[in-house]
Parts: C-alpha cells; structure tokens; sequence
C-alpha cells in the first residue's frame, strides 16, 4: 500500500462529548501508550462550551483512571503534553477562528467530526470559509451519514464540495474490532474456507447484535433513528458484506470496498409483502436484565412512541455465490445478554453412515465467530466420544477454538478500543477500514426499502419485555424456514 504523509494534528468537534470521552480520546491515550503517534502529534479537543486546558485535562484524567486499564503516569506525562481544548463553534468560519493558532502550525490536520450529522455540512462550509480545508487535510465522520439515502446523498455532496473522497473517512466502529478484521484474515489467509464458503455448503448465517444496555439518555436521538438506522443500516451491513463479499484482488481500500458494494447491491430489495413474513419490529416494555428491573423504553421517553428497540431480520443476497442461503440479522436493546456474534451454518452430511443413536447425534457444522463479549472464533467438527459403548459408537459435537487473547498472551494481549485502530488509520491515511460514498448510499437504499415497506404495511413495533430475546415473532422469523437462533 502506498504510503501517505502521517497527520500533525487532530481537531476533535466535539472533543468533550461523550463518544470523545469514552472512546476517542481514551483510544488516542492508548495508542500514545504503545508508541504509534507521530513524535509531534497534537490533539485540540473542540467545542461550544468554555472550559480552561487545566479543566479539560481534569476531566480526561479522571476518566482514564477511572478505566480498568488504570493511568501510566510516564504516559500521561507525554500524552496530556499533545493536548489543548478550544472553546469553537465549528458551524460558522468566525466561530472557527480561535483555532487559527493551531492551524497555522499544522501542515496535515485532520478533522473529526464527533457531532450530530445534522452540522456535517454546515462544519464542511465553515471549514472551507476559515480557510482550515487544505488539499492535505483529512475529515473523519461519525455514522449515522443520513437518517435515510436522500440525507446521506444531501451531507455527502456537501462534504465532498470541500473534501475529495480520498480525505474522508466515513468510520463504523465494528471496521476497527480484531475480530471484524480477523474474519478477512480467516477468509483470505487460509485455503480451508473458501472452497465451502457458498450455497453449496452453507446452510444460513445468522448475526446477532444484542445488548443489555437500554437507551436511556440518548433517547433524543435514538427515537429519531431506531434500531434499524442506528445498528442494522451500519454496524450490521457491514459485518454482512465482510462475511458475503468475494475475494478481493490485494488490501488496497477500493479492492475491499469496490467487492462490499457489489453485495450491498446484491441485496434482495424488501417489499410490503415480506414485510410482515420476513421481519420483526420491537419495542423493550419493563422488565429484568442482570437481575435488576428496569424501566420500558417509553418511560424513559417520556411518552409514546413508534421507534423500534429490536429488529429481526431475513436477508437474501441475490447471486451465484448465496442464491438460497438466507442471511438471518437481529439486534436489540435490553436482550438478556451482551452478545455480538456471527455464525455460519454449513449444511449437514448428505447422508448419515453412523446408524442407530450415533446418527441422532449427528448435528451439522458450525462457524461462530463471536466479536463481544468475548472475541473467539470457534468452529464445532464432529467428534467421537472417547470410549466403548454397547450401543456403537456414540459422536459428539466439539469446538475447535482460536480464541483471539488465549493466543496472543502477553504484553499486547490488551483488548484494544477498536477506534484505536480507525484513529491510526486517519492519521497515516489509510481507508481500508473506511466506508466508501457509494457505500452508504448502496446501504441506505435497501434500509430505505425495509423502513418503507414497515410503513405500507402498517407495521408498528411489537412489545417485549426487557431480558427477554424480542417479540415472539422474531422465533417465528427464523423457524418458519425450519430453523432456530443459536441463544
Ligand atoms: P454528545 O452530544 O455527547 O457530544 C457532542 C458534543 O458536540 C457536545 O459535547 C457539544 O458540546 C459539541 N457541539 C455541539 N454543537 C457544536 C458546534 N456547533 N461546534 C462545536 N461543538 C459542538 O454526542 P456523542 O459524543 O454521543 O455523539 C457524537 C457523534 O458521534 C454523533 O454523530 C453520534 O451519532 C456519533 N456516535 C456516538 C456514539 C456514542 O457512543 N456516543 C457511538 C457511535 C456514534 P458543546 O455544547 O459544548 O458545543
Ligand atoms: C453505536 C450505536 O454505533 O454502537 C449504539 O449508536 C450502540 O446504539 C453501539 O450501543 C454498540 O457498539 P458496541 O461496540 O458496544 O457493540
């Protein structure tokens, strides 16, 4: 891969929010620890509000030591030494100028845009109005693009008047995940797979997102986008086309990008007579999880309404490779557990040479590849069952594990914040990791179609009680093909 002059400075927007604290800057903090930052790297955290440096760096230090990791004082040191906050309004060039110091003394500055998507185009204009856009920065781009392909194409026009596609970098955190990555080395580093990886052998996948947390604060922003446009638009689409995409010919960004459009594309369009048939909305009522009870979501509104907490799913993917092996999505909040897992369902036996109870024990293969809580990837192989029994011989079911920390113990075993990753990648310019304009928008027309065929069918969110595992129409979903989720 070509290599790209390493940025100088970072511009956090947002720079005392929420997913700055608790991802961007932690990550930066990290990545300064294990040496990978430019020698004079600087990071401006930025926003409306007034607040000293000394204040800022308080605030930050708490939150690392109050990380399990604990602070390095040696890193500290040198880290909070990159550091400044500037009280800016990111959306007017005036309100831009109390960067202009920072800015005069950085030749590759990137900007990071940690702000509502609503203020990317506004921000964009106001950064080519201050004269900050050179031909050498780079933009970075928080998900959601959009709430729908018309405003994803509205803010992607609007950032590209000012950045070229090369300089964006549009990020989904799950890009940055080990086992995300793992997944392509899996894939396209072994012989093994590839040969089985299609409607041959595989049977169906299934990708589960679930999570304990509700939606609490974020409620203003969450019931504008809903389980649909928050997780299963991105995160999930992404973690699909990884597992569905062809070969591509190197890493380069558009090789891996160019063969994840071609399966967004592929993507059969939903209609208002699957809609019913072939998707679940859910809506989390009160309930237990972890063995607290907790409020329906709702109530933590503050008043009714149509946004759906869970989304089930069935998927098909219209080519040579996947024609008939249904793609099986599902994410929710307050589920019963923390689980983020994709697991690929080869076919069974053909025919069964084992007879009588050694046959029923006979169950087909199984990739999971578990990304949260723990990051694993285990495929279940038939076994015998040590031992002599009166019966024949008796099989069993056993995992052959790659467990990604077990594997690499030692120093570098930490489990890396997966903006660590994405955040390295911006500043030495590499976008493989990054989702492409056409990209979103491949992604959002099919979203759209699911949300409008919701519509024409009338489709509100089904109640669920919090810790359950959705509405009961998400088991349906799955076994009116005959088959089950793995919970
Ligand atoms: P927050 O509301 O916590 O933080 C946003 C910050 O932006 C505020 O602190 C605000 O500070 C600042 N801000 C608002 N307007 C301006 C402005 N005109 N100029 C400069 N700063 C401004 O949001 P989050 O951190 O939660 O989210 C930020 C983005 O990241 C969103 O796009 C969100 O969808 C995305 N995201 C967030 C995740 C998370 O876990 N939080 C996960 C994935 C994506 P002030 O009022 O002082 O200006
Ligand atoms: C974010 C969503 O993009 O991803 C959140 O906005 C969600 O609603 C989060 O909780 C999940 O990320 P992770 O890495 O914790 O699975």
């Amino acid at each position: 891969m070509a290599e790209t002059p390493r940025a100088d400075l970072l511009v956090l927007f947002g720079g005392a929010g929420d997913l700055a604290r608790r991802m961007l800057l932690p990550s930066l903090y990290f990545l300064d620890a294990d040496g990978f930052l430019p020698e004079r790297f600087k990071v401006v955290a930025a926003a409306r509000s007034e607040m000293t440096r000394e204040a800022f760096l308080d605030l930050l230090r708490a939150d690392l030591t109050a990380r399990p990791e604990g602070l390095d004082e040696t890193v500290w040191t040198r880290f909070s030494a990159r550091l400044d906050y500037v009280a800016a309004d990111a959306t007017t060039a005036e309100g831009l100028a109390p960067l202009k110091p920072h800015m005069a003394a950085a030749k590759l500055p990137i900007f990071y845009l940690a702000l509502s998507p609503s203020l990317y185009a506004r921000v964009c204009v106001a950064l080519a109005a201050a004269g900050f856009a050179s031909d050498d920065s780079r933009i970075v781009l928080e998900k959601p693009i959009g709430r729908d392909l018309e405003s994803s194409r509205g803010i992607n026009v609007a950032v590209g008047a000012v950045f070229d596609e090369a300089r964006i970098f549009r990020i989904d955190h799950y890009l940055g995940k080990e086992t995300v990555q793992n997944l392509m080395a899996l894939r396209f580093a072994n012989t093994l797979f590839e040969p089985l990886w299609n409607n041959l052998t595989i049977d169906h996948v299934q990708i589960t997102v679930a999570e304990t947390e509700g939606v609490g604060e974020r409620w203003p922003y969450y019931d504008e986008y809903g389980a649909l446009r928050d997780m299963l638009q991105n995160h999930m689409l992404q973690l699909l086309c990884l597992v569905a995409m062809e070969p591509p010919a190197d890493m380069e960004p558009d090789s891996v990008r160019n063969e994840k459009v071609k399966v967004l594309r592929s993507l059969r369009p939903f209609t208002r007579a699957e809609a019913h048939k072939d998707s679940v909305r859910g809506q989390y009522g009160e309930g237990v999880v972890g063995g607290r009870a907790v409020s329906g979501y709702e109530k933590e509104r503050g008043q009714a309404s149509d946004t759906e907490t869970f989304v089930a799913l069935r998927a098909d993917i219209d080519n040579w490779r996947w024609a008939g092996v249904p793609f099986f999505l599902r994410t929710g909040k307050r589920l019963p557990e923390r689980r983020t897992q994709i697991a690929i369902q080869f076919k069974p036996v053909p025919h069964s040479i084992f007879g009588g109870s050694a046959s029923e024990d006979l169950v087909a293969n199984r990739l999971v590849i578990d990304l949260q809580p723990d990051e694993d990837i285990e495929l279940l192989l038939m076994n015998k069952a040590p031992g002599i029994s009166r019966g024949g011989m008796r099989l069993q079911s056993l995992p052959l594990s790659l467990s990604l920390l077990r594997s690499y113990e030692g120093p570098g075993a930490r489990r890396r914040i997966a903006y660590e990753r994405l955040l390295l990648d911006v500043i030495v310019g590499n976008s493989t990791l990054f989702v492409r304009r056409d990209e979103v928008e491949a992604a959002w027309r099919w979203v759209d179609g699911v949300a409008d065929a919701w519509r024409e069918a009338g489709m509100a969110p089904k109640p669920y009680a919090a810790g359950s595992w959705g509405p009961a129409g998400a088991f349906a979903l799955i076994e009116r093909s005959e088959r089950a989720w793995y919970d």
